[in-house]
């Protein structure tokens, strides 16, 4: 079978004040669909799997009720807890044995984010489609290319080799020559600016979903990430408290040998800040449930307030992010976003 595996742990920091501690980005429904990033996540999986009970999600004990409530017909047997957030290679490691205990070393795994945009659902579907019979037939991790639009330092970097095989539906596959996280603003520079000899840039973004049988991850985690497949197996969700906080990405993605992509066509966007919400709004500078802005000299503005009571004047300012959520309010530049994590350390309690 093909199992989806949401990961659905993460405080959603970037989109503070309005993803908070007890309710993060993944719970919150940001494009006015009507639907939280969780539940859309969730519904274009579906019809890759056998409807709601093939689906899982891996999230925290503190997060279990709002999952519950926003995803009903989850079985609560497809929900993994854990009692704390560790990052994503303990949450993937844990899924990936307890669902190759369930179906078997043969099973397909994706893992899929919570908090994506998705452009063209049935894309999306014909893409997996791909990865995962390409995952069923080969020894290898595959994961989905962005083409990249500017040198982002919040994504993983996925440089392309060789074409090793076209899937079932035309879409070409190719052998990762190298997997980098998170690169610095130089280097993430330096790689869009590389040109391979028909002129091509050869290096994607990661979109953050892999696809995988289970005996090949958890062959590859034994080789170059045992601290944590080990006490995972010995002792289950109880060996959480031992395990160092560390990412899929940093833990298996850029050691494995075993990693394949394949370019993505489906419009696709990492909801992973502010800035985000301009995208989504294609330009419109004025954003989202505002009661009132009142604006002289303007431009560029992110503006969000909460409460529909809630007026924001602005005069003369270019480039800002203003929102107003529950007693906060910040106020950051627009290419700052990325400090709000370090801001939060700083703060006594998430207010
Ligand atoms: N269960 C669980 N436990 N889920 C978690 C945890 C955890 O401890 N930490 C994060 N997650 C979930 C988040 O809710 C999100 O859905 C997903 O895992 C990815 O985590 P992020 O924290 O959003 O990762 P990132 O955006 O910094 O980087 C990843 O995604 C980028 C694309 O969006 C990397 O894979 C990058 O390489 C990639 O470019
Ligand atoms: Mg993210």
């Amino acid at each position: 079978p093909f199992v989806p595996v949401i990961l659905a742990g993460g405080k959603g920091e970037r989109f503070w004040p309005l993803s908070r501690k007890d309710k993060p980005k993944q719970f919150l429904c940001l494009d006015g669909s009507g639907k939280s990033l969780l539940q859309a996540t969730a519904e274009r999986l579906l019809p890759l799997c056998n409807g709601w009970s093939g689906v899982w999600v891996v999230t925290s004990v503190q997060l279990a009720a709002q999952v519950k409530n926003q995803l009903p017909q989850l079985p609560e047997s497809n929900l993994l807890l854990e009692p704390e957030g560790k990052d994503t290679a303990p949450a993937v490691t844990w899924a990936t044995i307890e669902i190759a205990k369930r179906y078997g070393e043969e099973a397909v795994i994706g893992f899929f984010p919570a908090d994506h945009w998705i452009g063209d659902e049935t894309g999306f579907q014909q893409t997996l489609q791909a990865a995962s019979e390409f995952a069923a037939t080969h020894a290898a991790i595959v994961t989905l290319g962005i083409a990249p639009g500017y040198p982002a330092v919040g994504y993983g970097y996925i440089q392309q080799g060789e074409a090793v095989a076209t899937s079932g539906n035309n879409l070409p596959i190719y052998k990762v020559e190298r997997f980098r996280e998170k690169p610095d603003r130089d280097t993430a520079t330096e790689f869009l600016e590389t040109k391979t000899v028909d002129g091509n840039c050869p290096y994607t973004w990661n979109s953050g979903m892999f696809i995988f049988r289970t005996q090949v991850v958890l062959e590859e985690l034994a080789i170059h990430a045992s601290e944590i497949l080990q006490p995972l197996q010995a002792q289950g969700v109880a060996a959480y408290p031992s395990l160092a906080k560390k990412s899929i990405d940093y833990a298996l993605m850029e050691k494995t040998q075993l990693a394949y992509v394949l370019p993505a066509n489906f419009g696709w966007d990492d909801l992973g800040d502010w800035n985000a919400l301009e995208r989504l709004f294609q330009g419109e500078t004025v954003n989202v449930e505002l009661a009132q802005h009142v604006n002289l000299d303007t431009t560029g503005a992110i503006l969000y307030a909460s409460d529909d009571q809630d007026v924001i004047v602005t005069i003369g300012l270019e480039d800002v992010i203003v929102v107003r959520d529950r007693h906060v309010t910040l106020i950051v530049k627009k290419d700052r976003t990325q400090e709000i994590k370090q801001v939060l350390k700083t703060l006594q309690d998430d207010p």
